[in-house]
């Protein structure tokens, strides 16, 4: 039931809070440390290296797990494109450890992955929002999103709660391998922070209904840029712009666009930079600005900390390794105004499923 909402995308968003809230109750203990299964732990410990498997949003949020896990544990990490790994022939490591990400729990090119992984005898984790799904009963191990049902097609919620769970699970890994840094992560902490941050951006939400009516409406194209992790929630961000409001818009490593791509820039193309970290901060706005020298509308998505006068939606600071639970969230709210005010169907957009169960 979508209540008040006129569509449950927005209801989804809405909920990312909460979400954020129950995770940390339900995967950590009061005194921070983390809540998971022993033997996932255990399994985890013995691998060399960790393999990411996921499509589309759960891809995404892939990419973030990708940084969490090297950084908090020190376990080298890939990450692959459920469809493009299931066909390919991987060098795998001697010890790898397999992570399904998937909200549904159905998609057919991740168990195909799977299928392979339990013929091979490795081992497997499927984290889910569906119990029972498909991915949920042929893994090894399972952990679920606990995001409620997410209607939408537009994946919104399940992506911020796949990140959450991530965080959490490279945590206790690290401190399972004794590494400092995921001793010194106060996990539960941050996500209590990422709650009250992902409402004040909420709170926002007509000054950024404003900015998709006037820029995002009527631009054929747009881009989202960023570095590091913040090139990941471009991806994301772009993501959601194209399937919702038939934008068609590219995620971009900031730096690489002048090597070619910085031709597609016209006259009030919309060029979000999308900046959270310290060391890059200046480098994305260098190549934010080359962008406005070329004549796009450039907006900016920022970290407080970072934050300079004249930047657009300024968001929230938490800890620079689950920034993408807040960036996120302005982008899902662009590509929702925008797809309202071209009067399409948000919940329910042309030519998509919301659980792909064929190759
Ligand atoms: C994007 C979207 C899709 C799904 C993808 C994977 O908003 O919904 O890209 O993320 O089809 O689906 P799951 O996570 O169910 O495996």
């Amino acid at each position: 039931d979508k209540g008040p909402y006129p569509y449950y995308m927005l209801k989804e968003i809405d909920e990312q809070p909460n979400v954020m809230r129950k995770l940390a109750a339900l995967y950590t203990q009061e005194s921070g440390k983390p809540n998971i299964d022993t033997n996932l732990i255990n399994a985890l410990s013995e691998a060399d290296r960790i393999y990411i498997v996921g499509a589309g949003t759960s891809y995404h949020a892939g990419l973030v797990g990708k940084k969490l896990f090297e950084k908090l544990a020190h376990v080298p990490t890939e990450v692959h494109i459920a469809s493009e790994f299931a066909y390919d022939d991987p060098l795998l490591s001697e010890k790898p450890f397999f992570i399904f990400l998937s909200q549904s729990g159905e998609t057919a090119d991740s168990r195909e992955v799977l299928v392979n992984v339990n013929a091979n005898d490795y081992k497997s984790l499927t984290i889910t929002n569906v119990e029972n799904s498909t991915l949920f009963r042929e893994a090894t191990y399972t952990m679920l999103l606990h995001a409620g049902p997410e209607i939408s097609v537009a994946s919104t919620k399940a992506y911020t709660a796949q990140i959450a769970v991530e965080a959490i699970l490279a945590k206790a890994l690290g401190e399972a391998k004794e590494q400092t840094i995921a001793e010194d992560f106060d996990i539960r902490q941050q996500l209590g922070l990422v709650a009250t941050g992902m409402q004040a951006i909420i709170d926002e939400k007509d000054m950024i209904e404003g900015l998709a009516k006037k820029y995002f409406v009527p631009a054929p194209r747009a881009f989202y840029i960023g570095r590091g992790i913040d090139q990941t929630v471009s991806l994301e961000s772009a993501l959601k712009l194209k399937e919702i409001s038939y934008v068609q818009a590219e995620g971009f490593a900031s730096g690489e666009l002048k090597h070619g791509t910085i031709a597609l820039i016209e006259e009030g193309t919309p060029v979000i930079g999308i900046i959270t970290q310290r060391k890059t901060a200046n480098l994305t706005r260098s190549n934010l600005q080359e962008t406005m020298s070329r004549g796009a509308s450039t907006f900016t998505i920022v970290r407080r900390e970072l934050a300079l006068d004249g930047d657009t939606i300024v968001i929230p600071d938490v800890d620079e390794m689950i920034t993408p639970l807040l960036s996120v969230v302005p982008a899902q709210l662009i590509a929702y105004f925008t797809s309202l005010n071209k009067g399409l169907d948000v919940d329910r957009p042309r030519n998509l499923a919301k659980s792909v169960t064929v190759e």
